[in-house]
């Protein structure tokens, strides 16, 4: 069975992960039960924050799959008000008709933003919200007069996803390489991301690190033509390009007013990171930095319905007046599919009415305690960092130097692997956020509802999870 992207780590699986015996599955975990191309666990059923695949075993969702299941997997409350408008009707064309159930998650959105941000587009990935967002960035200057602008810059060690646009934003080097020849590299310039792990100095403070920072974009807007620049497109908190990396304090304010000093945009994508994985409802919250466009995705429904949204800040939203013949060129025919919408603004209720923010936040706390007091000291694990309940391990050969494992290792493969296999935990792995492809890491992403008793067994499996892989492999 072919499959696109099958596992988070898309270079193929090396002759040492096939021949990985099964460990102690009882036998369980024979080929009947995967699916052969990709050797991946076929998946019976999945309920609460556990994953029952065919071969019997029950495994924990520390992770939403990528980041998705924000409120576990099954609840009859998602499905019924699902099931409530499939019956009223399935499908509505946007050119056709507007639909309530759009409506009222539109309008929830943007009082979750107290008005900042004032029009949805209401899609179905975040690869094709990254898209409209850039689109509407260009479309945006053609209204305003300022058709000259066509560049966007973006960030290495990034994701913003797989059509060639968004992919042309994204810094990710892995998912580029095979297409790089055909990408938009003309009109898509990257700088460094922000990674204080591996780039702030020895004594270097926070304040200087940012203006360095702020330095190299505004250097890059100059090298461009400062008026040439649509956007400036990055993740608050870096997803699986990365690890779950947040900007520095400091950092987002000091680029959201150089893009208003040179007249571009800031877009931010929170497809992963947005819908409160980080403790606040938008990441741009922690810090009150408004965008002027903004993707969302992944947690916005809970992988109930595949949904994201671009949500539109005043700026661009009041340059967009149909009177004036200024429409967005721009529509998928899935777009305000009215079951994305009731799917999406019933997990939204549920997060709401159930105070599920702050129970991120204390879980957060705790996830964040357990990694370091079970980790910090481990000699291959180089930085755990994150926020609210969005946290990720990388992996070091040297702790010193930090020199990442060649990636032929796929040392974050094998920590996931030794998870699922061993330890009954699902979590995320990733390569590249050491730079040009290297660097491994593991995301721990559980559900906004989870219990301290499951973030404390959480974390302790991670952790045996880690100790064990590393002992079949040799630094
Ligand atoms: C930050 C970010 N943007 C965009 C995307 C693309 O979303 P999708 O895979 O739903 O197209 C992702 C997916 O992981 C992401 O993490």
């Amino acid at each position: 069975m072919g499959q696109l992207l099958s596992s988070p780590i898309i270079t193929p699986p090396t002759p040492v992960l096939r021949e990985k015996p099964a460990s102690n599955d009882g036998g369980r975990d024979d080929d009947s039960n995967r699916d052969n191309d990709n050797l991946i666990p076929i998946l019976d059923k999945a309920e609460g924050h556990f994953w029952f695949p065919k071969n019997g075993n029950k495994i924990i969702d520390a992770c939403g799959g990528a980041g998705v299941a924000c409120l576990g997997h099954g609840r009859p409350d998602v499905i019924a008000s699902m099931v409530d408008q499939l019956k009223e009707y399935q499908y509505v064309s946007y050119t056709h008709f507007a639909s309530k159930p759009v409506q009222d998650v539109s309008d929830w959105l943007v009082r979750s933003t107290d008005g900042k941000m004032q029009k949805v587009f209401l899609m179905c990935s975040g690869s094709e919200a990254v898209e409209a967002a850039i689109k509407l960035s260009r479309e945006y200057f053609l209204w305003t007069g300022e058709p000259q602008r066509v560049n966007f810059i973006t960030r290495w060690e990034s994701y913003h996803g797989t059509t060639m646009g968004s992919l042309s934003a994204s810094g990710h080097v892995a998912r580029r390489a095979p297409f790089e020849p055909v990408l938009l590299g003309a009109r898509f310039h990257k700088i460094s991301s922000c990674n204080p792990y591996r780039q702030q100095l020895d004594g270097e403070s926070d304040t200087d690190f940012v203006a360095r920072k702020v330095a190299e974009l505004k250097a890059e807007f100059q090298r461009l033509g400062p008026d040439t620049v649509a956007a400036v497109i990055l993740e608050p908190v870096v997803g699986a390009a990365l690890g779950c990396a947040p900007a520095v304090h400091g950092y987002l304010r000091a680029i959201k007013a150089l893009c208003e000093q040179h007249g571009a945009l800031l877009v931010l994508d929170e497809v992963m990171c947005g819908m409160g994985r980080t403790g606040t409802l938008h990441a741009w919250q922690h810090e009150d930095v408004t965008p002027d466009l903004q993707t969302i995705g992944k947690g916005f429904a809970g992988g109930y319905m595949p949904a994201s949204a671009l949500l539109v800040g005043s700026k661009v939203a009041s340059a967009m007046q149909r009177s004036s013949g200024r429409v967005f060129t721009h529509g998928h025919t899935y777009q305000n599919h009215p079951v994305v919408a009731a799917a999406a603004l019933k997990v939204q209720h549920i997060i709401e009415e159930n105070g599920l923010l702050d129970n991120v936040q204390v879980q957060g706390r705790l996830l964040e305690r357990v990694l370091r007091k079970r980790l910090g000291q481990h000699p291959h694990v180089g930085d755990i960092r994150g926020r609210g309940l969005f946290w990720g391990i990388e992996f070091v050969r040297d702790k010193a130097t930090k020199e990442p494992f060649a990636p032929e290792l796929q040392v974050a493969q094998r920590v996931y692997l030794a998870a699922m296999k061993k330890f009954r935990v699902l979590v995320y792995a990733g390569q590249g956020c050491a730079g040009n492809g290297r660097g491994d890491h593991v995301m721990v992403m559980p559900a906004y509802d989870i219990s301290s008793r499951m973030v404390a067994s959480i974390a302790e499996r991670v952790a045996c999870a880690v100790e064990d892989a590393f002992q079949d492999i040799s630094a």
